[in-house]
């Protein structure tokens, strides 16, 4: 997640740190607040008129074939503690085709001796990459130059920005100032000659929202709604402050459902890129945001521990999500992900 600047004496790299000691050992989870996916269920397809061993879940993503319709969220880099966790689930990911996005790379632009816990590209050649920055360094200085280098340094092949305002008013010294931050998101969708895309942190986006950014030219958008992984929650853990922590607690339950959230932005832009990611744990929680209109789905904080762990730990959670998208497949006969998602099975509890 963002950092405040690094600090010398490795602050930013305990900061990291801390992020994901949190969200491996605490409650982090938005208490009151669901992902909004356990509203729906598939109308079941006794019949499937399918060979299970035939169904395919290879997909579109702009423009490219992908072997599956799944992304690790961005999640990290800059410590020493994140390097063994990007290339374990950067190894994986080449070796079952998802496509992977880093954490925030903010520090290693500023300070390259950190550049290497983002390189997995050497272990990753083919499944697509992205670089990471919150929006908001766009109004701290952060430049067309300084993106141009976030995407060099992890030779990704696109930028994703964050959009996590409110994280950043749990944070002491959080960058707080995102007035005029749209123009600036278009002006470096011009000029940057990669796709930019753009994501929440699991508060999600609403629809005129993501309007507002596919007109500023991102090529695609995460919802990273609600109802995973809290921010605030995270940022309570790591606050002294008591009226911030308190102030934190207030927003546990805050957001938009991730379900809600793709819902939003696919009824506003029938075409657009979109992923669906925040608090889904299951290929079936994938299979219904996929048949909610998105385009892939995004796993987090669920991959965390398995990361943390071994590659074999991260082979085996990214096998069981794909079999069980399969097996939700199966279940309503979509042979393909293009059937899928335009299946009329889905239905409100
Ligand atoms: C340890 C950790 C670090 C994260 N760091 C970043 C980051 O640097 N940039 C970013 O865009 N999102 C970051 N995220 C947010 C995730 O990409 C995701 O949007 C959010 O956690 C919600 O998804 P989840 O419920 O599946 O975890 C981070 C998440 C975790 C768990």
């Amino acid at each position: 997640m963002e950092e405040r600047q690094p600090a010398p004496g490795g602050a930013t790299e305990q900061r990291k740190t801390e992020h994901i000691r949190i969200c491996l050992e605490e409650a982090v989870n938005g208490v009151g607040i669901t992902t909004g996916l356990e509203r729906y269920r598939f109308l079941h397809q006794a019949l499937p008129e399918l060979d299970f061993r035939e169904i395919d879940l290879a997909t579109e993503w702009l423009g490219k074939r992908i072997r599956t319709p799944f992304l690790i969220s961005s999640m990290t880099g800059g410590s020493s503690i994140a390097a063994p966790i990007n290339r374990r689930l950067a190894a994986v990911a080449e070796a079952r085709g998802w496509a992977m996005g880093v954490g925030s790379v903010r520090a290693a632009v500023e300070n390259p001796g950190l550049s290497g816990t983002f390189r997995i590209r050497d272990i990753a050649p083919t499944v697509p990459i992205y670089s990471n920055i919150g929006a908001v360094q766009l109004n701290m200085g952060m430049g067309i130059e300084e993106c141009r280098r976030a995407v060099e340094l992890v030779e990704a092949d696109g930028l994703i920005l964050h959009l996590n305002a409110l994280q950043e008013v749990f944070q002491p010294e959080g960058d707080v100032n995102f007035a005029g931050l749209l123009r600036r998101i278009e002006e470096l969708c011009r000029q940057l000659d990669v796709p930019v895309g753009i994501k929440e942190v699991g508060w999600g986006i609403a629809g005129d929202t993501a309007r507002q950014l596919a007109d500023a030219g991102a090529a695609f958008i995460d919802a990273a709604g609600a109802g995973g992984t809290s921010w605030s929650q995270v940022e309570k853990l790591r606050s002294a402050d008591p009226i911030r922590r308190r102030a934190a607690e207030a927003f546990a339950g805050w957001g938009i459902p991730t379900a809600e959230s793709v819902r939003l932005i696919r009824a506003a832009l029938p075409h657009q890129p979109l992923i669906a990611s925040g608090g889904l744990r299951t290929g079936a929680d994938a299979a219904k945001a996929l048949a909610l209109g998105a385009d892939l789905a995004g796993f987090g904080r669920s991959l965390l521990a398995a990361a943390a762990d071994s590659e074999e730990a991260v082979d085996e959670v990214l096998a069981q999500v794909e079999l069980e998208l399969r097996i939700a497949m199966f279940g309503i006969g979509a042979g393909r992900i293009r059937d899928l998602r335009a299946t009329n099975r889905l239905m409100p509890n």
